[in-house]
């Protein structure tokens, strides 16, 4: 049976090793963040008489407001409207008579999974609102199909991690490998925002210029950062929180070397270690977006720190198992 309305969620994310790596077949470890998106499916109110064209999709909290249609020429970011596009080649002509109303608690453009964490809410909701069960497997399928959209080819790690949700490990080769991880301990963050970055496509397309012109070096970063990832699987399997920090610190170094972090980015890595942090670095795309500190214990006084120079800052858990 159809309802009249459908809400769904889907997590934020955070990286807390092994980003770009994992585009080049390395490993890399993520986990869900305790704040999302929700979005709340219903049919569309009429608008002058008869339904507009395809589905609408307003939003708070995504850095606009504004009712979003597949439209080529209509409101809101292209992005957006190409991907409500893609939504109705995926599930049909039905999905044109709804309307989602988005919101997100996860600021865009930071590295925390906006876009995936919207692809994840927004085929749960209209699975939801037809009375569609789909596995784990196909709604990973999907969310792909959209992150398409947003991030031209993706490694598949952001939606990954959404859709099963908690801490894992995830490996793309000619297969793609996921490993759940379990950490006794609590993972508590004090996030620090810095400026939104450009795109995840554009810093992924820019290191792979970088790296074609010195590979030998890039490829002996990359092999750095597979072993942080390693001995970090063991550090969070093992509750070993001082050692996750440390290499989170290691691989702040590495973003940085492969030209991904930004003199914002690393003030807040600064900031987080000078206040007590266990390890601080850029979580995603880097060249701008957010950091991550990991605090054994409370971190509000690290995010009070963050604040206090003047960046905005919020604190996150992620969900360990
Ligand atoms: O979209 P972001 O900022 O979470 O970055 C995703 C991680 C990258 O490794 C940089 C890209 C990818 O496809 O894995």
């Amino acid at each position: 049976m159809i309802a009249d309305y459908a809400f769904s969620y889907a997590p934020g994310k955070l990286i807390l090793s092994g980003e770009h790596a994992v585009v080049y077949g390395h490993p890399a470890i993520a986990a869900t963040l305790d704040r999302g998106i929700r979005i709340a499916v219903a049919k569309k109110t009429f608008v002058d008489g008869k339904h507009s064209r395809g589905p609408t999709l307003r939003a708070t909290g995504l850095g606009f407001v504004c009712d979003v249609k597949p439209d080529p020429a209509g409101e809101g970011p292209e992005v957006l409207r190409k991907a409500l596009t893609r939504l109705v080649e995926l599930f049909g002509e039905r999905v044109s008579e709804l309307e989602l109303v988005v919101e997100s608690a996860i600021p865009g453009g930071r590295g925390l999974g906006s876009s995936a964490s919207l692809s994840v809410a927004m085929i749960r909701g209209v699975c939801r609102f037809f009375g569609e069960t789909i596995s784990c497997d196909i709604e990973a399928e999907l969310a792909m199909e959209l992150e398409r959209i947003f991030h031209g080819n993706p490694s598949g790690i952001d939606h990954t991690v959404i859709t099963r949700g908690g801490l894992l490990r995830y490996e793309k080769t000619e297969s793609i490998r996921v490993e759940p991880i379990i950490c006794p301990r609590p993972l508590r963050f004090a996030v620090g925002l810095a400026s939104p970055h450009g795109g995840t496509l554009q810093a992924v397309q820019a290191l792979k210029e970088r790296f074609a012109r010195h590979q030998k070096v890039y490829e002996h970063a990359f092999t750095g950062i597979r072993q942080i990832v390693e001995e970090m699987q063991m550090a969070l399997t093992a509750g070993k929180l001082y050692a996750v920090g440390e290499l989170m610190n290691l691989n702040q170094g590495y973003l940085n070397a492969l030209g991904v972090s930004t003199p914002e980015l690393e003030a807040l890595c600064g900031i987080a270690r000078n206040r007590g942090a266990l390890g601080a670095k850029l979580t995603g795309a880097g060249c701008g977006g957010a950091v991550i500190a990991l605090v054994d214990g409370d971190p509000t006084d690290v995010a009070d720190a963050f604040r206090a120079a003047g960046f905005l800052a919020f604190l996150a858990e992620c969900k360990t198992n």
